[in-house]
């Protein structure tokens, strides 16, 4: 059966790319193929990542292209260059214009490190995410992957992980048991789920 051949968009660490580069080595990943990354940050350690797995990576910064127009202009003729059946947002930290999702109708995935509909959203990213459920005091937390659509943070839910906080958590220590316990696996399974039902389709 054909793979999905599918794009992984980055901004910097990259440990979830790693997370699908591995699941794709161990064959937990087997309905698709990650056969590109675009990082948004000539300086993310993402492309250091796919570079060592062999994996072409290309840098698509917004500031040096001059503005969102160009810079969706640059991501989409990679993409279509490179015959790309799905897109994977993880840590991508641009958004979207309307106008660009809607050309990849269920075709574009994303982790999110909260429980969605709580702490998601124009400005929940990254580290910001964990400080404001700290800040809340919400004792469970953890991540979904979700379908993108136009509304930031607001696509389809695909998988979610419930994770615990602990007392003296910080948000970096926090961060990092949200990847560890939920990201790194829901993200891979949501992806085979999904490449596998794009697969069968075709
Ligand atoms: C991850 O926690 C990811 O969920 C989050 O940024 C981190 C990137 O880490 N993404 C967002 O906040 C997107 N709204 P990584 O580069 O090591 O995968």
């Amino acid at each position: 059966m054909k793979k999905t051949r599918i794009a992984v968009l980055v901004s910097g660490g990259g440990t979830n790319l790693q997370a699908l580069i591995d699941a794709e080595k161990s064959g937990i990943l087997k309905s698709g193929e990650i056969v590109l990354v675009i990082s948004s940050n000539p300086g993310a350690y993402a492309l250091t990542r796919a570079a060592n797995a062999g994996i072409p990576g290309y840098t698509a910064s917004k500031k040096a292209l001059g503005g969102q127009e160009a810079f969706e202009k640059e991501i989409t003729r990679l993409l279509t260059e490179n015959r790309i059946d799905l897109i994977v947002l993880a840590g991508f930290m641009s958004i979207l214009s309307a106008d660009f999702t809607s050309r990849y109708p269920r075709r574009i995935i994303n982790v999110h490190p909260a429980l969605i509909p709580s702490f998601c959203g124009k400005g929940f990213y990254g580290l910001h995410v964990h400080e404001a459920a700290l800040a809340y005091g919400v004792k469970v937390t953890g991540a979904t992957v979700h379908f993108v659509n136009e509304i930031p943070d607001g696509g389809e839910i695909i998988m979610q992980k419930a994770v615990n906080i602990r007392e003296n958590d910080t948000p970096e220590t926090l961060q990092k048991r949200v990847m560890r316990l939920a990201e790194w696996k829901i993200l891979p399974l949501s992806v085979e789920k999904v490449s596998a039902e794009m697969a069968n389709r075709e």
